[in-house]
């Protein structure tokens, strides 16, 4: 298996660091890992003079897997907008095709005092977040600035979906609820936008073939209210680039905040996975960011490369460490070191036998 290893900027080096232990921990059982850097974000920016270098691009590109740290820095916010940062990660989204971007929420019944709800509002929560990712107003044409008749500087976006855009991830959506609740929520803003009104209407005709999935629709400000009034009310969410971006943070928040939000960007030939938080300069270098984000991503990535028994025993034992050891980074109150959060996951692996993983 090859594995391509981009940390990126800020946290990203030091919390891939400990994906890569925990990768090298896991091939005790014989797998073997291949794994290849290269620079991303501001990292590639200083490496090559671009976000995305073309060297990294390939190195994705004959991966059987990505595994994404963090981009982004304060000494990279003057940049032209070619050249920030963030366009490494928007690039490669674009250039490999990943258009479904899948952020589970899962809270931790230990961790419910993390959230920023009472315990009770979010215990057992179990959301699916899935986002499209290579479309809408942040990749729509024409976007810009320019100047209006009466002198003024403008800035304009577009917002746009085509049909067979919304059809291809409302069928993800529709598939991963089959797999779980059989709820699945479409989130637009169907009363304003004009993209919104198609979506509603691609999704619902999709949701034919889907006779077994309850279907509904929500606005995007209302579903924004009901996630910290009655998140327990969602199973499955789809919904455009926009408004996933926006929403996946704000779940986030509701299970102990972006320290523990693994995402997965899949698109037909390739898939990334990564750590949703971004690369938080204000702690990097310091030893005491949490790792859990992105170890959380290992375990959907072993998942995706056919590695189901790998991927249980990382989460049992990331489950052991959280539930029985107790424990935490910083970020959850408590005071372990990134690295000795890590170790005590190692240590677990270690106690736990191939393939004979249970639930903690
Ligand atoms: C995310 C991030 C990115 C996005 C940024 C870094 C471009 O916020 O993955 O959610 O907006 O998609
Ligand atoms: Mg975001």
């Amino acid at each position: 298996m090859k594995i391509a290893v981009l940390p990126g900027d800020g946290i990203g080096p030091e919390i891939m660091a400990q994906a890569v232990r925990v990768i090298k921990a896991l091939e005790s059982d014989g797998s073997k890992f291949e794994m290849e850097e290269g620079p991303v974000g501001g990292a590639g920016y200083d490496a090559a003079g671009d976000p995305l270098p073309a060297g990294t691009l390939d190195i994705c590109r004959k991966a059987d897997a990505v595994l994404f740290g963090a981009v982004g820095g304060p000494q990279y916010d003057t940049l032209p907008r070619a050249k920030r940062p963030e366009q490494g990660l928007l690039k490669l989204r674009k250039e490999l095709g990943l258009f479904a971007n899948l952020r589970p929420a899962v809270l931790y019944p230990e961790l419910a005092e993390a959230s920023a709800l009472r315990p009770e509002v979010v215990a057992g929560l179990d959301i699916m977040i899935l986002r499209e990712l290579t479309g809408d107003i942040y990749f729509g044409q024409p976007r810009g600035r320019r100047q209006t008749d009466s002198g003024e500087r403008e800035g304009f976006d577009t917002m746009k979906y085509a049909e067979s855009e919304i059809r291809r991830i409302a069928r993800v959506g529709f598939e991963i609820a089959l797999k779980r609740g059989r709820k699945l929520c479409s989130v637009d803003k169907a009363n304003v936008l004009d993209t919104s009104i198609l979506w509603r209407e691609v999704v619902s005709e999709v949701a034919k073939e889907y006779p077994q999935v309850t279907l509904t629709h929500m606005y995007v400000d209302n579903a924004a209210m009901q996630l910290v009034r009655a998140p327990k009310q969602f199973d499955v969410i789809v919904t455009g680039n926009m408004f996933g971006d926006i929403l996946s943070d704000q779940l986030a928040g509701l299970v102990g905040g972006l320290g523990m939000a693994p995402g997965a960007n899949i698109g037909p030939d390739a898939a990334i996975f990564e750590a949703v938080h971004g690369s938080a300069p204000d702690i990097a270098g310091k030893g005491i960011a949490n790792p859990l984000a992105l170890l959380l991503a290992v375990g959907l990535m072993l998942e995706h490369i056919d590695q189901p028994d790998l991927a249980n025993r990382l989460r049992t034992a990331i489950d052991q460490v959280l539930r029985k050891d107790g424990v935490r980074t910083p970020d959850l109150d408590g005071k372990a070191s990134t690295s000795d959060f890590t170790q005590s996951i190692i240590r677990r692996l270690g106690q736990l036998e191939t393939g004979r993983a249970v639930r903690a």
